[in-house]
Formats: C-alpha cells, sequence, structure tokens
C-alpha cells in the first residue's frame, strides 16, 4: 500500500508538465509533486505511473517515493489562479503524490547512466508500452548523480481501451516496442540479453503486489470488469501475457 497523507499547501504549477501537476506541500512535512486526479487524462494515468514505478523498484530502476495525497475543498479555495483552482476543486479526493527531488536536473545526456541501468529502463518501457520517453520527453532526473524514471502516466495504454472492450492479453503482448526513439537507445546497448534476470524479478506474486499499491478508488470497473477486484486481475493478467512473449517486443528482434 501507499503512504496516505494529505496536502497542507499548494505551492506553485510546475511549468513543465501536460497536466499541470503542481508542488504541494503535505501533512508528513514532505514536498510532492501532484498529479491530479481531476486532469483530463483521467484516473488511469495514476494507476499507469503507480504499477509502473512499483515495477521498476523490482528491477532497481530508481523513482521517487508514491504517496496518496488527499485534497481538501478549502485548498481549492483559497487558490487565486481560475485554471488552478478549477484543476483543484476537481481532484478534491485522493491524488498521487511524487516525491519531489528539490534540484534535480532534466536528463540531457551529459551524465548518461551505466549501460546496465540504461537497459534495465529501455526493457521497462518495452514490457509497459512506455512511449514517452524520448529526447523530446526523457522524463529522467538526475539527483545526487544517481538517475530517477519518473512520469510513467503513458504507459499500460491498452487501459484507454476498456471502457469500450474488453481486455486483450494476446493483443498486448504481440505488440512490438519501437526502441529507437528512447532516450537511452544509444547506451542501452543489450536490452534483449536482461530480459532472463529482469523478468525473474517480475514474479506473478510480485506484479500482483505491484498492482495491488493502486487505491481502489482509481481501478475504474466497466461493462467486462465488475469490480475492482477484476480491474487488479485485468492489469495482472495483460503484464504476465506480454512477459511471456518478449520476442514480440524487445528491442533487436528477440532474445539472444
Ligand atoms: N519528483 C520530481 N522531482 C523534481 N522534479 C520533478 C519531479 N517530477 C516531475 N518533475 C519535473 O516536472 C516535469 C513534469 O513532470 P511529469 O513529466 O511527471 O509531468 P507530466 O504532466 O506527465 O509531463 P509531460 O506530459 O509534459 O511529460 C518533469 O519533466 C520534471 O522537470
Ligand atoms: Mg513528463
Amino acid at each position: 500500500m501507499l503512504p496516505r497523507i494529505s496536502a497542507t499547501r499548494y505551492v506553485t504549477p510546475l511549468k513543465e508538465g501536460g497536466s499541470l501537476p503542481g508542488i504541494v506541500e503535505a501533512s508528513d512535512e514532505g514536498t510532492y509533486v501532484l498529479k491530479f486526479r481531476g486532469a483530463g487524462q483521467g484516473l488511469k494515468v495514476l494507476v499507469a505511473e503507480v504499477i509502473v514505478a512499483r515495477l521498476a523498484r523490482l528491477i532497481d530502476v530508481a523513482v521517487p517515493d508514491l504517496a496518496v495525497v488527499d485534497l481538501d475543498q478549502r485548498i481549492a479555495k483559497y487558490e487565486a489562479d481560475e485554471e488552478v483552482q478549477d484543476l483543484l476543486t476537481a481532484s478534491v479526493g485522493a491524488n498521487l503524490g511524487v516525491d519531489f527531488l528539490p534540484g534535480a536536473f532534466g536528463y540531457d545526456g551529459s551524465q548518461p547512466p551505466p549501460a546496465d541501468l540504461a537497459e534495465r529502463i529501455v526493457w521497462l518501457d518495452a514490457l509497459t508500452a512506455n512511449v514517452d520517453r524520448t529526447w523530446s520527453n526523457p522524463n529522467l532526473l538526475v539527483w545526487h548523480r544517481r538517475t530517477y524514471a519518473i512520469d510513467h502516466g503513458a504507459a499500460l495504454y491498452f487501459h484507454h481501451s476498456w471502457p469500450s472492450r474488453a481486455p486483450d492479453p494476446d493483443r498486448f503482448a504481440a505488440q512490438p516496442f519501437d526502441a529507437s526513439r528512447h532516450v537511452l537507445a544509444d547506451v542501452a546497448t543489450d536490452v534483449a540479453a536482461r530480459h532472463a534476470d529482469l523478468s525473474a524479478s517480475l514474479t506473478p506474486a510480485a506484479v500482483e503486489q505491484a498492482v495491488g499499491a493502486v487505491p481502489d478508488g482509481w481501478l475504474e470497473p466497466t461493462p467486462w470488469l465488475a469490480d475492482v477486484t477484476a480491474v487488479r486481475a485485468a492489469y495482472v493478467t495483460m503484464l504476465s501475457a506480454r512477459l511471456q512473449n518478449p520476442r514480440a517486443w524487445l528491442p533487436d528482434g528477440g532474445l539472444p
């Protein structure tokens, strides 16, 4: 489970960030980048953030700590900026907090991670179909000389079709991944060779635990997934199917 805290102050919007994430202070004295439940992309983006960050840690890819951050109506009321006020009002309830890494800088290639870490990051992105780690949007931070992966909201995009279609694990398992535009493509020299090792860390129980970290309230039932238990099981099934079909999505045509 993720820690559950409350926002005590809205500080400022982040200058970058398509979804208008903001910086908040929270009841644990921490400072968080808040990903709002009421942002245009909806709750599924928050679900992807949690699941992929949990998978990342299982293969030793550093990610900032996450927390569920409750936002109270009163914080929205005192916000002067109208656009932000609307977003805060639409986001009363449980939002995603990403521990703010002060002074981190955006990845620019000047301090590339070791090949070993780059391969793990590309492998994770290929597994979760995360297309959002390119030079135009690296979504990597360097903090105290360490590379952190952030912004996984675009991964697991299959769930956006769930309101209108039943989950299709075979289709996701067979979806290729184009690693050529990945920001670490040149550093991650042998991703395919890592598959055996990395997939061994993502046992069915580990994947289930990663999915288990998502709060119930973010898992939206559909006509095919009647309750949160069914939605959770669907994520596990989709990921397990893809893990078992690496030839389809590993960069460079599959296994060594
Ligand atoms: N935990 C963090 N610590 C410090 N800075 C952060 C953190 N998370 C995000 N940022 C900064 O805020 C920017 C936007 O965050 P993020 O990419 O997660 O949001 P987004 O709305 O999904 O953005 P986009 O859609 O533009 O990629 C990042 O590129 C980074 O500069
Ligand atoms: Mg981003």
